[in-house]
């Protein structure tokens, strides 16, 4: 199994590009299934989850067209078996995403349930709820859900949770249901107003998507449409804080640097020199960075995606930051892993209190979800020495080529086996 190889005590110095967003393109993904035209997708990200997501479509009949230069078609002209399976679901929560649209237009479902992961329990039962309002019949048998609805029928649903793809299979099952939908509590992550974006080009009726209520007034079909999907914010974040961490200067190009805001805030605070222009950051870190002590919640607060990746920063960091994780119970697995590389993290519950170090060192490490390996890359490249990060293959579902884009920047790191 392939591993990667990472030399630290490098700076980072160049461009690198921001691909499309992996949780802005699987939501798209599933709007495919909403019409029999075909949706033809930009800046789609060569990633795992991607790859996971067109074979869930393609085992229901979609046809699913070569992804070339971030190009990718779909075509959902027939659904033969709105069916999503455990082997393909239990790799990738988000394709629950699929339930929505698929009782949308076919009126039945049967989607595996996603059961928990390394961050925390994951519970659907938001979604299940929501189109329970809506009509839906839905019943749990041996690890299914088993959907059914005439045509579902818009109505007010008040979210219990904050949850980001909860909102986004709601609103695309109400584009196609009769009257109007109210998202009330709904999720307010770029993501979801770039799948409204989306929605809207194939003939939707939203409105309010980036507010904690969202419109939906149900149409009879939608069309297909072409869209470009957003820039990756988390990837985007990452990179910045690789290089607050490991120093030097970098322009990012291809971004969204207004879905960034809470991260460069703190990476500012760090000592960082951020400049923002339309679609390109740079930054410049020169000093040891300065610890920093943030709160993960739903955007605009900063985003728990980004907590890993600024706990490898706080590590050797001057001063203590503590860290505290509002959205998954479990979600400091890359502590214990940072540890090894020697940082000085002691968690108290929903908190880590990270002391840093002068230096970190590199050990063999374990990678344990996909923020949590980006964290062991960033620690990695300010390690001493060599860092072997195994289990990368929860990388490859969310960053399109990392190690290239790294290595163009001077980083030393390679993938092995
Ligand atoms: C999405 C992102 C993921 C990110 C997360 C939080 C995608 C594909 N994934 O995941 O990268 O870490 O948002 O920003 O976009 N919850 C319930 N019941 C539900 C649904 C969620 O209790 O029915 C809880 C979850 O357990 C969690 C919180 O709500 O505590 C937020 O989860 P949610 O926003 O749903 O995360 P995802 O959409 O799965």
């Amino acid at each position: 199994m392939d591993k990667l190889l990472v030399s630290g005590g490098r700076p980072l110095v160049g461009e690198a590009r921001i691909s499309g967003a992996k949780n802005a393109a699987l939501p798209i993904m599933c709007a495919a299934l909403l019409t029999e035209q075909a949706l033809k997708l930009d800046n789609v990200p060569r990633l795992m989850d991607v790859r996971t997501m067109a074979k869930i479509l393609a085992l229901m009949g979609v046809e699913v067209g070569s992804q070339d230069d971030g190009r990718l078609e779909l075509r959902a002209r027939e659904i033969k078996d709105p069916t999503a399976g455990y082997e393909l679901v239990k790799t990738m929560r988000a394709a629950v995403l699929v339930l929505g649209p698929l009782l949308a237009r076919c009126g039945r479902a049967k989607v595996s349930l996603p059961g928990g992961c390394g961050i925390g329990a994951r519970p659907v039962d938001q979604h299940i709820k929501g189109l329970q309002a809506m009509g839906a019949k839905i019943d749990i048998e041996h690890g299914y859900m088993n959907a059914i609805a005439k045509r579902l029928k818009g109505t007010r649903i008040v979210m219990d949770v904050v949850t980001v793809t909860g909102t986004e299979n709601l609103m695309l099952a109400a584009t196609l249901a009769e009257g109007a939908t109210l998202l009330e509590n709904a999720a307010r992550e770029p993501e979801v107003v770039d799948l409204a974006h989306c929605l809207t080009a194939m003939g939707a009726r939203i409105q309010g998507a980036g507010t904690d209520t969202i419109r939906v007034e149900g149409v009879r079909s939608l069309s297909g449409a072409q869209h470009r999907v957003m820039p990756d914010r988390i990837e985007t974040g990452t990179y910045l804080a690789a290089v607050a961490a490991a120093g030097g200067k970098v322009r990012l190009s291809g971004a969204a640097p207004d879905t960034v805001g809470a991260t460069v805030e703190k990476l500012v605070e760090a000592g960082a020199r951020v400049a923002l222009g339309a679609d390109s950051i740079e930054i410049e870190m020169e000093a040891r960075p300065r610890a920093v002590s943030l709160t993960t919640a739903p955007y605009p607060g900063f985003a728990t995606d980004m907590q890993a990746q600024c706990m490898a920063l706080d590590s050797i960091a001057a001063g203590t930051g503590t860290i505290t994780e509002t959205i998954f119970e479990n979600r400091f697995m890359h502590a214990l892993e940072l540890q090894r590389l020697g940082a000085d993290i002691s968690i108290q519950g929903n908190t880590a209190v990270v002391k840093g170090v002068e230096r970190l060192q590199g050990a063999k490490v374990m990678a344990t979800d996909l923020r949590a390996s980006a964290s062991l890359v960033v620690a990695g490249l300010v390690a001493q020495g060599e860092t072997l990060i195994d289990r990368i293959y929860h990388l490859d579902r969310g960053y399109e080529g990392l190690e290239k884009k790294l290595s163009a920047l001077g980083a030393r790191i390679a993938r092995v086996r």
